[in-house]
């Protein structure tokens, strides 16, 4: 064998080996996300990533970044679009620049309970809201529970009267601001990250949120008070890219979404036990003093924030607010 012979033999093998490596190397998918790990969300994420651990190991690797480490969710819809992370799940409130649509899950009390969200959400008309981000570039994989908010404080608020005036964070959401407006509050559109300092510096009076993100934050620890309201919705969409999703092979994909449907009924299971569980640890911790609302203080609150509804029904649609209407039922 000549010389030429030995080192065209070599230099196929090289590459032989080269392009079997580059073969086997594991699709990496990242996912960002704001809240804490002992979350709906959060326990969603982790089960994602030990299901694809499990079922794709060596074709794909998830790495989690939780509390908002890699991206804000003001943020990551963006980064979702340049590649930067491939899974995401914002809440709903956060997709404005998206859709105009899914600013129907913000309108204060819409959904009587979890229930009638999980069955307008599985619904023909909420299915079809999933695919209102494609032509932005996204792809809506799924819906994910979090549970009902409730309003905290430095004040006792057992009527619309007792929040005029105040200084409310809320998601980034016009529907949102609206509904604080109409009790005469100031709302103001602030990151998840800056809630905690801006309520314990008193630089806003209040906020909005669930009962496993204002304990998961302490948010309970810097407010004296928070109402039991249930007076709107906090639930999330799973996210990807098209241009990600679309170049994944077909069997992978397959495999993925089924990881990611089995993850989110996980997380549906762990928000339906913490909506009630983080409640008693937060009345429990005697930190803050949680308000019931007697019926007819809650209708004066229904009474003054539902008139909204009006100001955003020709954007989401009459058909669309008839359908999650009768999800109640
Ligand atoms: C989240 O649950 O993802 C964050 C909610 C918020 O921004 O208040």
């Amino acid at each position: 064998m000549s010389m030429k012979q030995i080192l065209i033999g070599l230099t196929s093998a090289a590459l032989l080996s080269l392009s079997m490596a580059v073969q086997a190397a594991p699709i990496k998918l990242k996912f960002s996300h704001v809240v804490a790990e002992n979350t709906p969300k959060g326990q969603m994420a982790i089960k994602f990533k030990e299901l694809v651990a499990e079922r794709l190991k060596g074709k794909v690797e998830v790495e989690v970044f939780p509390n908002g480490q890699l991206f804000g969710d003001n943020k990551v819809l963006e980064a979702l679009l340049l590649g930067d992370v491939q899974l995401a799940s914002p809440s709903l409130s956060k997709f404005k620049k998206y859709t105009k649509k899914l600013q129907i899950f913000d309108l204060p009390f819409l959904f009587n309970d979890m229930a009638a969200a999980e069955k307008f959400q599985q619904s023909e008309a909420g299915q079809s809201l999933l695919k209102t981000v494609e032509k932005k570039g996204l792809i809506g994989l799924g819906y994910m529970h979090n549970g009902m908010k409730q309003m905290s404080a430095s004040k006792p608020l057992h009527v619309p009267a007792d929040a005029k005036g105040l200084k409310f964070r809320i998601m980034s959401s016009d529907v949102l601001a609206a509904q604080f407006e109409a009790v005469g509050a100031t709302p103001l559109k602030k990151p998840y990250s800056e809630v905690f300092t801006l309520l314990q510096t008193k630089a806003i009076d209040g906020q909005e949120n669930t009962w496993s993100n204002i304990r998961s934050k302490k948010f309970y620890e810097v407010q004296d008070n928070i109402t039991s309201s249930d007076h709107g919705l906090l639930d999330y969409m799973v996210v990807t890219s098209a241009e990600f999703w679309n170049g994944l092979p077909a069997d992978i994909r397959t495999e993925l979404k089924k990881a990611l449907d089995e993850a989110v009924a996980l997380g549906n299971k762990v928000a339906a036990e913490k909506s009630q569980s983080d409640k008693q640890a937060i009345i429990d911790s005697k930190r803050t003093k949680v308000i019931e609302l007697t019926k007819e203080e809650r209708q004066q609150w229904v009474d003054m924030m539902k008139p909204v509804w009006k100001k955003f029904e020709p954007i989401v649609g009459k058909d669309l607010l008839d359908a999650a209407i009768s999800a109640n039922k």
